[in-house]
C-alpha cells in the first residue's frame, strides 16, 4: 500500500500539485487520472522520488519515502518497477538487451539466471522469442509489453505505468490493461496507472484519482464513476454526447425510472417513429 498525504508541489511561482492526499491499495488498479497537464506524471514522479515534493508525506507499507536514508532509498527503489510514458526503451538494444539492462543495474544474478528471467518475463507478456529483436522493428503494443516485461523482471512490490496506452488502439489497449490487471492481481502489487483513456478508467480502475488542474477533484471506483454528478468529472469521463447519453441511461437505470432492456427499446422505437 502507498499513501501520500498533502503532497504540494511548485516548480518556480507556478503550483503544480496542491494537497493531495490518497490512498493506493495492494492487489489494485490505483488509477490517476485527469487532462493532459493536470500533474498526473509530476505526482507519479513525486511518488517514486524523482521529484521531491515542496511539502507533503509518501509513505510505502507504513515508511515515509522522504525520510528514509540513502540505502532505504536504494532498496525501495528495487522493489519499485516503472512502464514509462511512451516505453523508453532503448533503441540501440535488442528486446532481450533493454529487460536484461535492468538486472545489470540491480541484480547480482547470473548471466544464466538474467537470461532465464528473461524468457519468464517475455512468457508473462506473450512475447516468447522475441528476444532478438530490436524495438524499430516490433509494434507499439509489442513495445508497451516489452515497457511492462522490463517493469516487472525484479518482482516489484510497486508497479508505476504512466500513459501504458498512448498511441494504441482501442482493443491493443485493452489487451495492455488486461495484462497489467492480471500481473497486479497474480502478483498482489500494489500498481499505479497514468491515464486518460476512458476505457482503461472502466476496465481496470479499482481505485481512482481524478486530478483538476493539480487539486484531488473527485475519487472512487469505476462503479462510482458511472453515478458520480461531479460536474468536472463527468465533463471529463464523458465528454462527447453519445458517452453523456450513455451515463444518462445507466442513471435513470439506477433511479428505477426505466427498466434495463424494454425501456431503452421502448425509448428508441419512439425515437425511430
Ligand atoms: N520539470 C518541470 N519543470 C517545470 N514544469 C514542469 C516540469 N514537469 C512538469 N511541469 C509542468 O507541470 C504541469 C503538469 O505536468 P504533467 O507532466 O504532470 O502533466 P500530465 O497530467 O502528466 O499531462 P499529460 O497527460 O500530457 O502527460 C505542466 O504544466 C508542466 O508544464
Ligand atoms: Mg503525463
Amino acid at each position: 500500500m502507498i499513501e501520500i498525504k498533502n503532497v504540494h508541489k511548485s516548480f518556480g511561482d507556478k503550483v503544480i500539485l496542491e494537497d493531495i492526499s490518497g490512498v493506493m491499495e495492494t492487489g489494485k488498479c490505483n488509477l490517476i487520472i485527469g487532462a493532459s497537464g493536470s500533474g498526473k506524471t509530476v505526482l507519479t514522479k513525486c511518488m517514486v522520488g524523482l521529484f521531491t515534493p515542496d511539502s507533503g508525506e509518501i509513505f510505502y507499507d507504513g515508511h515515509n519515502m522522504l525520510e528514509m536514508d540513502r540505502e532505504e532509498r536504494t532498496s525501495l527503489r528495487q522493489q519499485i518497477g516503472m512502464l514509462f510514458q511512451g516505453s523508453a526503451l532503448f533503441d540501440s538494444m535488442t528486446v532481450e538487451q533493454n529487460i536484461i539492462f535492468t538486472l545489470d543495474m540491480f541484480s547480482n544474478m547470473s548471466s544464466k539466471d538474467k537470461k532465464k528471467r528473461v524468457n519468464e518475463v517475455l512468457e508473462k507478456v506473450e512475447l516468447s522469442g522475441s528476444n532478438n529483436k530490436f524495438p524499430s522493428e516490433i509494434s507499439g503494443g509489442m513495445k508497451k509489453r516489452v515497457g511492462i516485461a522490463r517493469a516487472i523482471v525484479l518482482n516489484p512490490k510497486y508497479l508505476f505505468c504512466d500513459e501504458p496506452n498512448s498511441g494504441l488502439d482501442p482493443q491493443t489497449s485493452l489487451v495492455i490493461d488486461k495484462l497489467i490487471k492480471s500481473i497486479t492481481a497474480e502478483y498482489n502489487i500494489t500498481t499505479i496507472v497514468v491515464t486518460h483513456d476512458m476505457n482503461s478508467v472502466m476496465e481496470i480502475g479499482d481505485n481512482i484519482i481524478y486530478l483538476y488542474k493539480g487539486k484531488k477533484e473527485w475519487e472512487g471506483s469505476k462503479d462510482d464513476i458511472i453515478y458520480s454528478k461531479n460536474e468536472k468529472l463527468n465533463d471529463f469521463i464523458f465528454a462527447s454526447e453519445f458517452l453523456q447519453g450513455a451515463k444518462a441511461v445507466r442513471m435513470l437505470e439506477a433511479e428505477g425510472k426505466i427498466d434495463k432492456v424494454t425501456d431503452i427499446g421502448k425509448i428508441i422505437d419512439e425515437k425511430d417513429n
